[in-house]
């Protein structure tokens, strides 16, 4: 790659989901597209999403499924490029699909579908793609230069699809962050989301225990399942409530016997059975898990529940209902499915993506500070902000 190159119309830093889909789109419409990436395949996040199945949309994907500072600022690349949209494209290429959850949907056969689609909708528009290239600067002169460990890259107009910081280990690097911010664009504070949640202290005796819970934070609330690990405690209930998580914000509470009131159902218990022991109060939680809560909160207590004081029922109904666990941290973007915070939408155009302080120069995906939550609205994120830009630049 020689830096007497021509300038291309646009290059595209990254060649994830939203990268893939902004080539294809401004290939489309007649612009000289290069996709740069240093990773040695394409979409290698795609691979391995869905559990190798891809879970690419999820119908109802409205704003209000993403957590940002500015709730709005999602709303019109949503419905510029729509679930719908992209299952027509998916429709388009015979992938064959099925909804997991209502709204969830997935590939039949393997992610790798969806990459191909990426791929030969980014080759049909004309779009270069160049692997195993670092870019590691960007300058800004009459067109942008792009430094990378190949040399150098001149485009008119750049998009920014390099992605957050989560899971370092399938190529993840904090390049747009820093980019961001050499443009003097802002920052909304980064961390890891969607992410299991490690405890003070843990029960690895625990550990692959499972079972349905209410997790709530505030107002925020997400009834899903959670399993205990050696560390903490995940399950898409906490992966979920895990994005909602602030320093000084209202506890994690969970409800481990969602849908009913935990000390009706242990009174009604004690006045079926009397004869019964405390174990029978938690009958409704997996065995291991009632054993400790029961170890826990009524150590000395081996008589008939007829004898077992309704204060102490109480105590243990709060204790099923509303724990609060002591939350050291979480497992980190290591095991994160997804970075919240990112580039600040103030500085960025809902309808373009592009950024409000350098002309030419485009944002996207999860680089962004647009978080969706657990069940295909991330790749929608990346479909539909690449897709703006890709018809902005
Ligand atoms: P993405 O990370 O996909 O792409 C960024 C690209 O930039 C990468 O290819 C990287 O190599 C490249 N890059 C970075 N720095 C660079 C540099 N300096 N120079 C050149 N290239 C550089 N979401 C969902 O909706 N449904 C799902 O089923 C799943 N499943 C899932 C599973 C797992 C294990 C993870 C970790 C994540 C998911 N996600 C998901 C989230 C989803 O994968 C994620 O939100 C999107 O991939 C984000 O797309 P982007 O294109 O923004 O970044």
């Amino acid at each position: 790659m020689a830096g007497t190159e021509r300038p291309w119309d646009v290059a595209v830093l990254g060649a994830g989901a939203a990268g893939l889909m902004a080539a294809a789109v401004a290939g489309r419409r007649g612009a000289s597209v290069l996709v740069l990436d240093h990773a040695a395949e394409a979409g290698r996040k795609i691979l391995i999403s869905g559990g190798g199945r891809c879970n690419f949309t999820h119908l109802d994907a409205g704003p209000e499924r993403f957590l940002s500072r500015n709730p709005h600022f999602a709303r019109s690349a949503l419905a510029r490029y729509t679930p719908r949209d992209f299952l027509a494209l998916v429709e388009k290429h015979r992938i064959a699909w099925h909804e997991k959850t209502p709204g969830q949907l997935f590939c039949d056969e393997s992610a790798r579908r969806i990459v191909t689609l990426l791929l030969d909708e980014a080759q049909a528009a004309g779009a270069a793609l160049r692997l195993r290239v670092r870019v590691n600067d960007i300058e800004k002169g009459e067109a942008f230069r792009l430094v990378t460990d190949h040399g150098d890259v001149l485009a008119r107009r750049v998009i920014l699809a390099t992605g957050g910081l989560a899971v370092p280990k399938l190529g993840a690097t904090d390049f747009a962050l820093r980019m961001a911010q050499r443009f003097g664009m802002r920052l909304v504070p980064p961390a890891p989301a969607l992410v299991p949640l490690t405890l003070t202290s843990p029960a690895p005796d625990l550990a692959g225990v499972a079972l349905p819970v209410a997790a709530r934070i505030g107002k925020t609330v997400f009834s899903d399942a959670m399993v205990f690990t050696h560390r903490g405690i995940s399950g898409p209930a906490i992966l979920q409530i895990s994005s909602y998580r602030s320093g000084d914000g209202p506890p994690l509470e969970l409800d481990l016997l969602p849908g009913m009131s935990a000390e009706a159902e242990m009174r009604r218990i004690k006045q079926a059975r009397p004869r019964a022991g405390a174990a029978a109060l938690l009958e409704g939680i997996p065995q291991r898990l009632g054993r400790a809560i029961t170890a826990e909160m009524l150590p000395d207590f081996t008589d008939h529940l007829a004898n077992l004081p309704d204060r102490r029922i109480a105590a243990l109904a709060r204790r099923v209902s509303a724990w609060s666990p002591d939350i050291s941290g979480t497992e980190g973007y290591a095991k994160a499915e997804v970075m919240r915070g990112g580039i600040d939408t103030r500085d960025l155009s809902s309808q373009t993506m592009e950024s409000r302080l350098v002309p030419g120069l485009y944002a996207i995906g999860e680089a962004v500070d647009v978080t969706g939550w657990l069940g295909g609205y991330n790749f929608q994120w990346a479909w539909s902000s690449g897709y703006v830009a890709g018809i902005g630049a």
